[in-house]
């Protein structure tokens, strides 16, 4: 018998990243490596590599897959989840694929390495293209269409991609969370067995895992191999971690289909979200890779953030032209550049019990439509926003009367309230049309920059009528073709996306959004851990962080004002406070904050990210350093009360250690500080030091005040 030809290899590599791929005797591609560049390598390298990654359990044919390929077969000796399920009627649920040419390897014009294989089961009639892509960022990504070829119907059951991670990629790290309170952290040893992380509800989630990290033990920042994963989905999926019994273990994602929602005749095709990944020396590098990833995106925001005044703390349905432009002069005095009208503009909501759907103005609250308060605002030099829901419907309006059709239901019953709402089925084409008119007339006749996008209520039990069938995944498309459609017929439109705060925070809808809203928590305590968490994914312009009231609404807690800016002002600035019950003093430290915050945007903005390792965790260390590393600027926050007397020697992350920098203390508005305790003479007229210094040893820090922040500046002097 003549030997299987010998294994070809495609190396690819970028910013430090090194992914050797396996196209080996016709299968799908075995990953052989992802991590740390490898630099150059020769053909023979690249086969002693892979080589050397075999092993023989037995001898027997019939060994345990050796190495991950990225959509596992069970036919290929794999005996952990398989990449591909479905089946036609009970068969071919097991396919294997060989490959129809030979693989392509292109570079995309922004230089991107591409890599497209395409391999086919003829006897089970299907046929799979993957695509396979790494960014000059060293981001990774995958995906895959699936077609059936003939026979029956093919129900598809998953389409997974899968990434190995080595044995020393010992500690998992992900996120859960709930309303208020997003992005909570946690970590566990990486068990045998699978570890899942399934969204059943129809979006990204309040608890979604948003990033699954496999690191070495004790992974933080700035240390520890990381390798992390994201789904580009906002509908409902599955991220898993997977060790087998043979030492392999890899990260592994893909949509969460409910039965029978993709079926695919003759012909047909479906493609799945693309799965990122990321590889790093600390988290900080796996998230520079995502960070540069979006920055390179199209649709990036090339102009300034503009600074955003939010309506909902400040009225919530208590809206009137008379408070709202009172509301939109103090904004614009204390430097906003954006208003956003919140919830209840629209017929009939004056609370949340109604009106979802009706997408037309209240003539009884604005009996001479939106015009004069957009005229004022524009008046004053400000944008404005408008927040709608498109995705809702509640039972208590004149769109579920007419069509209660449109309305999701599985089992020709209607699914459970939640907050008084259902959800408009966008997977009706009439449905959908109606609601993109109406959006597009709002467009058409009002000037409006800017869509705060809400989606609060669960998709689970999701059917479409009047079958009943499983529906999100023609939903999570259609939302993203709606948003689509209105930037194509608005250009320069911007969307941000929420869902009862960061509900929707996922690279499928930061495709066509430009802000998350991170939290309906403002309280800056909580604000600390949620935004530096939303951030290990998102670059901090794309983040929305407001000041909120004194007294925060959703914990109670109270805070100085230097705490609530000196969180808000490192990602897309927002005030989300009633500023006509804030005193002129308070305004006048506000807009020095909002002052500060322009000063210092294109820094904080599109800097780059940097988390400090404190010892003590009641202190967080965090900051942006300028792409070319001749400013910083960092924020030192107490938590908790720190152990020590003063919070200790803080590290300056990221700054080049053979330049010397200039050190400050800048504080833009009153920082209360420990009366009478501890002075700390470097903050009093600055200090220049080599970046090694202020990197490796540090500086002592002013005693914080626990829950309060101060700055950190940091200047090259030549
Ligand atoms: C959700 C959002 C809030 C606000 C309200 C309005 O909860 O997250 O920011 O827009 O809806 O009803």
């Amino acid at each position: 018998m003549p030997l299987p030809p010998p294994p070809q290899h495609l190396h690819l590599r970028a910013s430090g990243t090194s992914v050797v791929l396996e196209l080996a005797d016709g299968s799908l591609p075995v990953v052989r490596h992802w991590g740390t560049d490898l630099g150059e390598l020769s053909t023979d390298d690249l086969s002693a590599l892979t080589t050397a990654g075999r092993v023989a359990f037995f001898d027997s044919p019939f060994d345990v897959a050796d190495a991950v390929p990225v959509l596992p077969e069970h036919a290929r000796a794999w005996i952990g989840r398989p990449g591909v399920e479905g089946s036609r009627a009970g068969r071919h649920w097991s396919p294997v694929f060989r490959t129809t040419g030979p693989a392509l390897a292109s570079t995309t014009p922004d230089g991107t390495q591409r890599v497209v294989v395409r391999a086919a089961d003829v006897a089970a009639y299907l046929e799979i293209e993957l695509e396979i892509e790494l960014h000059p960022g060293g981001l990774l990504r995958l995906r895959s269409t699936l077609t059936s070829t003939g026979g029956e119907d093919y129900v598809v059951g998953a389409v997974r991609h899968t990434l190995p991670v080595p044995e020393q990629a010992d500690e998992l790290l992900d996120f859960t969370g709930r309303h208020t309170y997003e992005r909570i952290p946690q970590r566990q040893p990486f068990p045998a067995g699978v570890h899942s992380r399934e969204v059943r509800t129809g979006r990204t989630g309040l608890d979604a895992v948003h990033l699954l990290c496999a690191g070495e033990p004790g992974f933080e920042a700035r240390h520890g191999q990381v390798w992390a994963v994201h789904l580009g989905w906002s509908g409902n999926q599955q991220t898993y971690a997977e060790r087998l019994h043979n030492g392999a273990r890899l990260l592994g994602s893909g949509e969460a289909l409910e039965h029978g929602e993709v079926r695919l005749s003759p012909g047909q095709s479906c493609t799945t979200p693309w799965m990122y990944a990321a590889h790093g020396t600390g988290l900080d590098e796996v998230t520079a890779r995502f960070h540069a990833w979006l920055r390179s995106r199209p649709h990036a925001p090339t102009r300034p953030r503009p600074v955003t005044l939010n309506t909902w703390e400040a009225v919530y349905f208590g809206q009137s032209l008379e408070r709202l432009t009172e509301l939109a002069d103090l904004g614009a005095e204390v430097g906003a550049e954006r208003f956003v009208l919140d919830d209840g503009w629209f017929d009939g909501r004056r609370d949340d019990t109604t009106s979802l759907g009706d997408w037309t103005v209240s003539p009884d609250v604005w009996p001479d439509g939106l015009g004069p308060l957009i005229d004022h605002v524009h008046g004053l030099g400000m944008e404005f926003g408008l927040w709608v829901e498109p995705e809702m419907v509640s039972q208590d309006s004149d769109l579920a009367r007419a069509h209660p059709e449109w309305l999701f239901a599985a089992g020709g019953r209607r699914g459970l309230d939640s907050r008084q709402q259902q959800v408009l089925d966008l997977g009706h084409p009439d449905a959908y049309a109606h609601v993109r008119d109406q959006l597009l007339d709002l467009l058409r006749t009002h000037e409006i920059a800017y869509l705060k996008w809400d989606h609060n209520r669960y998709l689970n039990d999701a059917g479409h009528a009047p079958g009943g069938e499983a529906g999100v995944r023609a939903h999570t498309l259609a939302a993203y073709r709606l948003m689509d459609e209105l930037v194509a017929a608005q250009p320069g439109l911007e969307i941000e996306s929420c869902a009862g705060g960061g509900g929707r925070v996922d690279l499928g809808v930061m495709e066509r959004c430009v802000r998350v809203w991170a939290s309906d928590c403002i309280d800056p305590l909580e604000r600390q851990q949620i935004q530096r968490w939303t951030m290990a994914l998102l670059p901090p312009g794309w983040v929305g962080t407001h000041v909120g009231s004194p007294r925060a609404h959703t914990t109670g807690r109270r805070h100085d004002l230097s705490f609530r800016a000196g969180t808000a002002i490192w990602g897309h600035l927002g005030i989300e406070w009633d500023l006509t019950s804030a005193s002129p003093e308070e305004r006048e430290e506000l807009a020095s904050w909002v002052a500060f915050h322009k000063a210092h945007r294109a820094l904080l903005h599109e800097g780059v990210v940097v988390n400090g390792d404190h010892h003590d965790e009641a202190v967080r260390v965090h900051g942006v350093v300028s792409p070319d590393r001749d400013r910083a600027l960092y924020s030192v926050a107490a938590v908790a009360r720190p152990h020590t007397t003063g919070p200790g020697r803080v590290r300056l992350p990221g700054l080049d250690p053979a330049r010397r920098y200039r050190v400050g203390v800048p504080s833009p508005g009153a920082t209360p500080v420990l009366e009478g305790r501890g002075v700390v003479p470097w903050t009093r007229e600055g200090l220049v030091l080599p970046g090694v210094v202020l990197t490796e040893v540090g500086l002592p820090m002013l005693p914080l005040l626990p829950e309060h922040s101060h700055l950190i500046s940091a200047e090259e002097t030549r």
